[in-house]
């Protein structure tokens, strides 16, 4: 069982760091992927307080459909170059969104989110796995600290549960 303290830690730097060191923990090799994913995504709400929504959505060769998440019931297809995680998955770029109404087709899964943070999930073969979503109600909740960290777990992810 993996624990959090994050009460008084100073910054998310913290926080992200303790995810670090505790997240190798969390992966048996011979874990199902979804199983690995599911726990994944309740790793992340249950350490990230700013965080209210937190989810895959996955590549299936012609749309993103939703995978594994914590949070609000959410779209469950996405189409490729539509809203922040269609752009991301697109452009294989990490997408901050410091406020989802200046966003262009911003796709509105929950009406309280107010920022949002999107990197692609490319596998070790190139390939498009999907996405990961991270919502917050607050404005301005992702910047580079969220980009660099969740971009490190993002490839602990492709080598230690998303398998080829
Ligand atoms: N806002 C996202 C859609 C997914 S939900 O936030 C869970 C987007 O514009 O792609």
């Amino acid at each position: 069982m993996v624990e959090f303290s994050t009460q008084g830690l100073a910054d998310k730097k913290e926080i992200y760091e303790q995810i670090l060191s505790q997240v190798e923990h969390l992966f048996d090799e011979s874990d199902n992927q979804l199983s690995g994913l599911s726990n994944f995504t309740a790793l992340i709400k249950q350490a990230l307080g700013y965080v209210s929504w937190v989810g895959f959505y996955i590549y299936d060769g012609s749309r993103l459909y939703l995978g594994p998440f914590q949070g609000k019931v959410a779209c469950t297809s996405i189409a490729i170059g539509k809203g922040v995680c269609g752009t991301s998955a697109e452009k294989r770029e990490t997408v901050i969104v410091p406020d989802v109404d200046k966003f262009p087709g911003h796709i509105a899964c929950d009406s309280a989110s107010r920022s949002e943070i999107v990197l692609p999930v490319v596998l070790q073969d190139g390939s498009l796995y999907g996405v990961l979503d991270l919502d917050s109600t607050e404005y301005n909740s992702f910047d580079d600290t969220d980009a660099e960290y969740l971009s490190k777990l993002v490839e602990i992810l492709t080598k230690k549960v998303i398998k080829l």
